[in-house]
C-alpha cells in the first residue's frame, strides 16, 4: 500500500489544523481521487457554503489497488475516519457491508434518472443500495488524428489494423521517442481492465462468466494474449509493462504515442491549454479482435458511498446527493471530462456542443464489458490479482500463454472453492 495510515492521518490532521477555529460537529471528510479531486472539491465547497457546513477532502491517490487496501484497513477497523468514500465499480462486493444503505434517502423518481445497469451493480443481494454513481467510464482508443492524416490512414477498427498503422507510422516518422501504442501494463487492476478488453474483443469471454463459471482457458483468450505479447518491443515500448493510466497520459500528452488505451475521463488532460496535442486527438471504440471479434470497453464507473462508521451520516448523505445530482454531474462533464451517469445529460445541448466526446462515449458504452466482480463478490480482488499477475508474466515473457492459462484456471478454481461464489 502506497499510503500508510499513520502518514495519512498526519496529513488529515495537518489539513484540519489549517482550518481556522474549532471544528464544528458537522465537519465531514470525503475521499477523492488525485485526478478528479479539484473538481469534486469545488463542488463540495459549493454545497458546504450553501449549507453552512465544512468539508475536508483528502486525496487518496489514483491506483485502485492502493485505495482498496486503504479502505479495507480503515473500514475493517470500524474507524470513523472516512465519511464519504469514492468507490470503484468493482468494490460493492468487497466493501458493501461497511457502507450505508442509501435507499431510504433517494426517491424512486431520482433513481430512475441514472443508468440502470450501474445502479444494479451498486445494489446488493438484500436490495441495499450502497452507493450512487458519480461518473461513468470505459476504456477508449485515443489516436493522433494529425499523424493518421499525414500518412493517409483511417482509424483502425481491428487490432490487426492498429498494429499495421502503428508500424507504418513509426517507420516513417523515425522518431525514437514515439511509441506506437501505449496502455496500462503494470501488474495491477489497470492491467485486468486492458487484458479483459483484448480477450473480450476476440470473443474470449470475461474470465468468469455471469453464472460464475471460470472461462479464461479458451482459444480466443490465448489468441488475444499472444497478440498483446507481440506488441512488447514492437509497437509498445517494454516500459509499458510498468505503466499506469497516468504514465500513459503523460506520454500521449507529450506527443510521444500514436495510439493510447485509457479511460474517457482523461480526455480533458489532452485538451488543456498547454497540452502539446490539443486539438489533434481523436476518440474511437477500442479495436475488434478481427472480423469475427467485437469492440469491447471495460466499465470503470465510480460512485460515492457513506461509511457506516461515519459520525455525520446525515450530512455525508446530503453531500453525496449533491455531488451525484444533475447540476454537479453536468459541471464535472463540462469543466473536465467525467462522463455523466444520468441519461438526460446525454441530450443536453450545451454538453453535446461543447463535449463532443459524449457521442463517441455513448457508442462505446454499447460495447461495454463488466469485470466479473458481481458474480465473484468478496473474492473479486483475489481473482483479479491472480489474473493480472499471470497476464503480466505472459507479457514479460516469463510464461508461455497456454500453460499460464491452464495454471490460472486451476488457481481460480481453488479460490472459487474456498469462497463459494
Ligand atoms: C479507473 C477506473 C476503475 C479501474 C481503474 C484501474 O480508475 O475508473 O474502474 O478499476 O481505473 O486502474
Amino acid at each position: 500500500m502506497a499510503t500508510s495510515l499513520p502518514a495519512l492521518s498526519r496529513w488529515i490532521l495537518l489539513l484540519m489544523g489549517l482550518l481556522s477555529g474549532p471544528l464544528p460537529a458537522e465537519d465531514i471528510e470525503f475521499s477523492c481521487s488525485l485526478w478528479g479531486c479539484k473538481e469534486f472539491q469545488r463542488s463540495a465547497e459549493l454545497w458546504a457554503a450553501d449549507k453552512g457546513q465544512r468539508v475536508a477532502p483528502y486525496e487518496v491517490g489514483y491506483l485502485a489497488d492502493n485505495l482498496l487496501g486503504l479502505y479495507r484497513q480503515v473500514l475493517n477497523a470500524h474507524s470513523n475516519e472516512f465519511d464519504l468514500l469514492l468507490i470503484d465499480t468493482i468494490w460493492p462486493g468487497a466493501l458493501g457491508k461497511h457502507l450505508l444503505d442509501l435507499r431510504p434517502y433517494v426517491d424512486e423518481q431520482r433513481l430512475a434518472t441514472y443508468f440502470q445497469p450501474i445502479l444494479d451493480n451498486l445494489t446488493d443481494t438484500q436490495g441495499r443500495l450502497i452507493a450512487l454513481p458519480l461518473f461513468a467510464d470505459t476504456g477508449i482508443l485515443y489516436y493522433r488524428q494529425d499523424l493518421l492524416d499525414r500518412y493517409g490512414f483511417a482509424v483502425p477498427k481491428t487490432w490487426a489494423e492498429l498494429e499495421a498503422t502503428a508500424e507504418a507510422i513509426l517507420e516513417r516518422e523515425q522518431n525514437p521517442r514515439l511509441a506506437g501504442f501505449v496502455w496500462q501494463g503494470r501488474a495491477y487492476e489497470g492491467l485486468t481492465c486492458n487484458a479483459l478488453e483484448w480477450i473480450a474483443s476476440h470473443g474470449g469471454g470475461t474470465i468468469v462468466d455471469r453464472q460464475g463459471q471460470i472461462t479464461i482457458n479458451n482459444p480466443q483468450a490465448r489468441q488475444a494474449l499472444h497478440r498483446a505479447r507481440a506488441w512488447i518491443g514492437t509497437i509498445s515500448p517494454p516500459e509499458v509493462l510498468d505503466e499506469t493510466e497516468m504514465d500513459s497520459i503523460q506520454r500521449f500528452r507529450a506527443g510521444e504515442a500514436i495510439f493510447m488505451r485509457n479511460w474517457m475521463e482523461y480526455w480533458a488532460h489532452l485538451e488543456e491549454a498547454d497540452s502539446p496535442v490539443r486539438g489533434r486527438v481523436g476518440l474511437a471504440p477500442l479495436p475488434k479482435g478481427g472480423a469475427e471479434g467485437q469492440h469491447a470497453a471495460t466499465l470503470g464507473d465510480m460512485s460515492l458511498a457513506v461509511s457506516r462508521y461515519s459520525e455525520h451520516p446525515e450530512a455525508a448523505v446530503a453531500l453525496l446527493l449533491f455531488l451525484t445530482d444533475a447540476p454537479s454531474q453536468r459541471r464535472h462533464a463540462l469543466e473536465r471530462s467525467f462522463p455523466p451517469t444520468l441519461k438526460a445529460l446525454y441530450t443536453d445541448p450545451v454538453l453535446i456542443e461543447e463535449r463532443g466526446y459524449m457521442a463517441v462515449f455513448q457508442q462505446v458504452l454499447e460495447h461495454s464489458v463488466a469485470r466479473p466482480s458481481q458474480v465473484t463478490g468478496l473474492a473479486y480482488p483475489k481473482v483479479s490479482k491472480k489474473f493480472y499477475t499471470k497476464v503480466h508474466e505472459i507479457l514479460s515473457g516469463a510464461l508461455a500463454v497456454s500453460p499460464a492459462l491452464t495454471t490460472l484456471e486451476a488457481e481460480l478454481q481453488q479460490i472459487r472453492q474456498r469462497s463459494a461464489w
